[in-house]
């Protein structure tokens, strides 16, 4: 029986074959090649949603060059236009033309107030309402709470309890934000914000693994090189990648030929070796001064960093800390070692720099002052 069906198909098929020769030559053999081609467009089509899904991370959009553009008329009202400063001493050092860009001026005391106020200020009234969360002991802590104070959005930071009493000061009673205190581990800070975000509905500000914290970030290279011509390489500090993704995504989008070097410490060197390997890879230690550097990429950052930029080196913590020593001694510029980093990468000579025009972006310069003035105090009480 089946085989019965089967001869009829065929010859129903053969007689429609000869019928379609005779009657229109020449379209059976388009129908053939047209069949052959539908795999090739379908292999097309396919390539193509891949590759969309690559860059847009399921429903994560792509941080652009003109996202920064955008990011920077929305914040320049309410940020520091910070200088840059050079140093005829550096430059003979290592025989090249460096501006400092130096983010140690912008508010909060670092470039972190950048992204934290491009991300607040377009978060929905509905999420504003509710208010926003960060977890960290660091300048995302006090940025946050600034830009929300400023765009009245109430603030909620999750703070280690080991905490130097300083940064808490700063962040709830300078700028007004509710500290949350929580067990000393990446783990307890993250569990406890994430309890609060299920009860109250608060929005996380995550410190580089957002778009808008990207783009605002980028905005600090956007400045030095409206203030600066002709600058051919930038270098930038990497923690967690979100400076040097928007630093690499302006500069590129303003100039490809222009080098972009991110500079990490070695201890804690898992950029460095993220960006050899092709794939994230985590730091075993935290042994670094570098406190704002400790942080691993994420997709999102690493993804761009790829892209754009051309090299991540590293550098000793002895080498952070004479740059650091350097920029107050010789600048009478505060900077913090993980502000100081990308001049010690300067400085390391391990990228040649010879006669060239250099951009640095010095990060931040929250330094805990307090063992210095007890010595200076301790002196002043004995006279
Ligand atoms: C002063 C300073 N520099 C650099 C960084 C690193 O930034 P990112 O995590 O975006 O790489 C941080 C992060 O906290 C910081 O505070």
């Amino acid at each position: 029986m089946t085989i019965g069906i089967f001869l009829s198909l065929k010859s129903i098929l053969r007689k429609i074959i000869i019928k379609t020769r005779y009657r229109h030559p020449g379209l059976l053999k388009r129908v053939i090649s047209s069949c052959l081609f539908l795999p090739l467009i379908l292999f097309i089509i396919i390539q193509y949603i891949l590759m969309r899904n690559k860059n847009n991370f399921g429903n994560r959009k792509m941080v652009e060059y003109a996202d920064i553009l955008e990011a920077y008329q929305r914040i320049k009202t309410e940020i520091n236009k910070t200088p840059v400063m050079t140093s005829r001493t550096l430059n003979a050092m290592v025989n090249a033309k460096v501006f400092l860009k130096c983010e140690n001026f912008q508010r909060i005391g670092a470039f972190k107030m950048r992204g934290a106020f491009n991300a607040i200020s377009q978060l929905t009234e509905e999420e504003k309402k509710r208010g926003v969360i960060a977890h960290s002991s660091g300048n995302h802590a006090q940025a946050v709470a600034l830009a929300a104070n400023l765009l009245g959005v109430k603030a909620t930071i999750v703070m280690p309890s080991t905490s130097p009493k300083v940064k808490v000061n700063a962040t709830r009673d300078t700028y007004g934000a509710e500290v949350v205190f929580c067990d000393p581990t990446i783990k307890a800070r993250s569990e406890t914000a994430q309890k609060l975000i299920e009860q109250h509905g608060y929005t996380l500000i995550h410190p580089y693994d957002n778009e808008d914290v990207i783009a605002g970030a980028g905005t600090a290279a956007l400045e030095l090189f409206d203030q600066v011509n002709g600058l051919q390489m930038v270098f930038a500090p990497v923690g967690g990648g979100g400076l040097l993704s928007g630093t690499s995504l302006f500069v590129k989008g303003y100039n490809k030929e222009i080098k972009v070097i991110g500079v990490e410490p070695k201890n804690v060197d898992d950029a460095y070796r993220s960006f050899i390997s092709g794939k994230i890879e985590v730091n075993e230690t935290t042994n670094s001064i570098a406190d704002g550097l400790l942080t691993n990429l994420s997709e999102l950052t690493f993804s761009i960093i790829k892209k754009n930029v051309d090299q991540i080196i590293t550098v000793s913590e002895r080498e952070i800390l004479n740059a650091m020593r350097f920029a107050w001694e010789r600048m009478k510029i505060i900077i913090e070692p993980s502000g100081a980093c990308s001049l010690a990468g300067v400085m390391s000579k391990q990228i040649p720099v010879e006669n060239k025009k250099i951009g640095v972006i010095i990060t931040g310069g929250n330094v805990d002052l307090t063992d210095f003035f007890n010595l200076l105090e301790n002196k002043i009480s004995n006279f």
